[in-house]
């Protein structure tokens, strides 16, 4: 198992032994599925068997106490958690967070425009401003921001114990465990990463509490898990494991998927035209698109969809499944407990299911009109757009909500800039690598320079006007938090 670009090795097996192969590592078994047609059969269709997690000894055990919900095993306890979940974001909730989507959205057009080479920064407190006003009812209103820099140190040093290849052999080798601390790095890191993140999490689901019994909460996921806490009993260090990891689903998964777009449209100039073109046809100089405008701007979508083809920051599906049976499928014997893993680069790098691949191409997604979250129950396979949010009954719950962030984002980018290389001393363009990207669970291409610049005085007069508007309107200057939620309950 490569330690490093793992999803490379997993694809190179793909085309090697076909749409399923399974690992022995260790004293463990992993099947890998590469294809479209065996995704749905085994996490779609039988999910009833396919939705547990495997044992993981690093990133559940040591890192999260066993309270973390992407890595609980199939049970009443993950039931409950995810139904709650569930209940912040589902189909119809989810558009309740459009107005907050906007005003973060016009924040980050502003940033842009004002200093663009911070781009990364303003796409990432984009996603997290949202996520922390839908889990805990406050914004981040910089990036600077103290809790908001502690999360995401968090989020990433987690993410590096946890990359494909070397929290492995310890899961996969349990003798290991048995060795002191100090031999195992890994091991130490990973106690040491669970008390801070714990501590963390408890201190801003406590003021959460607080701030309900003092009724100045504003309506957002604590409120619901607050009620929900008082009926089923459960220990404030899972509530606070529970809130704390729902930043960490999602934010970086959007920001780094925006990031994304933004590298493929230094590499693919001709797309960024073609998109823009359109949206000067439906959308015109005198307004940036909004929500209402997905249903006209088909190429927009497709270049949405196909980022997340392109980039999938969950590349190897973020975490395996586990299977709680034996189980057969096209003659393979697939044992009870083994790992099932979403080889996702590798389905989206199939050649025979898109054509040049490594192209960035979204006329792929021409005829395509789903939602992601439809696609993904499509029954037909080859009619799913990506494989990027998962499957089953652990499929991304998240995935409504990062529709409408992503649409935003990219639809409100283009509208607004032209996004060039920067050029080196020399004059030559800088264009990044496509295929450098950070190792994690969850991923992004590493980072690059461009040059971002409003297509217009007019468009960059607008962007001004819009974002001092919202602020005016919306938010306690002080303090930068919304007076008034425009999200009555949920
Ligand atoms: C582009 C954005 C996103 C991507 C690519 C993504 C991807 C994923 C993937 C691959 C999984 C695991 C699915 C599986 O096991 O089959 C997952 C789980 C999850 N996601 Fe997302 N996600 C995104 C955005 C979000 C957002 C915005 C939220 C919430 C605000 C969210 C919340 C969650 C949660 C809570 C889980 C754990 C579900 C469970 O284990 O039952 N995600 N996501």
């Amino acid at each position: 198992m490569p330690s490093h670009n793992a999803h490379i090795q997993f694809e190179k097996w793909a085309r090697e032994y076909g749409p399923i192969y399974s690992l022995i590592l260790g004293t463990k078994c992993l099947i890998v599925l590469s294809s479209d047609e065996a995704v749905k059969e085994l996490l779609d269709k039988r999910s009833g068997l396919y939705s547990h997690r495997p044992e993981m000894y690093i990133g559940q055990t040591l890192c999260s106490g066993n309270l973390r919900l992407l890595m609980m095993g199939y049970g009443p306890t993950w039931r409950g958690f995810r139904k709650m979940v569930h209940g912040l974001l589902n189909v119809t909730t989810s558009k309740k967070y459009v107005p907050y989507q906007m005003l973060e959205n016009r924040q980050m057009l502003y940033e842009l425009l004002t200093q663009p080479e911070g781009f990364l920064k303003h796409i990432r407190r984009y996603s997290n401003a949202l996520t922390t006003t839908m889990v805990f009812g406050w914004r981040t209103p910089t990036y600077e921001d103290e809790k908001i820099v502690q999360l995401f140190n968090g989020f990433s040093e987690f993410a590096e114990i946890n990359q494909t290849g070397t929290a492995a052999i310890i899961d996969f080798f349990p003798w290991l465990r048995y060795l002191p601390d100090f031999l195992l790095p890994t091991q130490r890191k990973a106690k040491e990463l669970h008390r801070h993140e714990k501590a963390l999490y408890l201190d801003h689901w406590l003021r959460a509490k607080e701030q309900i019994r003092q009724n100045t909460i504003k309506p957002c996921f604590c409120a619901g898990m607050y009620e929900a806490q008082k009926q089923d009993g459960f220990s404030d260090d899972q509530a606070a494991y529970i809130s704390g990891t729902l930043l960490e689903a999602g934010s970086d998964t959007t920001s780094s998927t925006l990031y994304a777009f933004v590298q493929a449209m230094l590499l693919f100039p001709d797309v960024q035209q073609k998109a823009q073109t359109e949206i000067e046809r439906f959308v015109g100089p005198n307004r940036l698109p909004v929500m209402e405008d997905l249903s006209e701007l088909h190429y927009v979508r497709a270049c949405m969809k196909e980022t997340v083809r392109w980039m999938p920051t969950t590349i190897l599906g973020a975490v395996p499944h586990a299977v709680t049976q034996d189980d057969e499928y096209k003659g393979y014997f697939i044992p009870k407990g083994a790992g099932v893993l979403n080889n996702v680069w590798g389905i989206h790098m199939d050649p025979k299911r898109h054509p040049n691949p490594r192209t960035f191409n979204p006329d792929r997604y021409h005829e395509d009109r789903q939602s992601f979250s439809d696609a993904a129950a499509n029954p037909d396979p080859s009619k799913r757009d990506v494989f990027t949010f998962g499957a089953g009954r652990r499929i991304c719950p998240g995935i409504h909500v990062a529709e409408r962030s992503l649409f935003l984002g990219i639809s409100r980018i283009l509208w607004a800039f032209d996004i060039a290389p920067e050029v080196d001393s020399k004059g030559s363009p800088i264009l990044p690598d496509p295929d450098r990207l950070t190792q994690g669970f969850v991923c992004m291409p590493e980072e690059f320079p461009a040059k971002i610049t409003a297509r217009s005085k007019e468009r960059a007069e607008l962007v001004v006007r819009e974002w001092r508007d919202a602020e005016r309107e919306c938010l306690d200057p002080k303090t930068g938090q919304w007076v008034q939620s425009p999200v009555s309950a949920f």
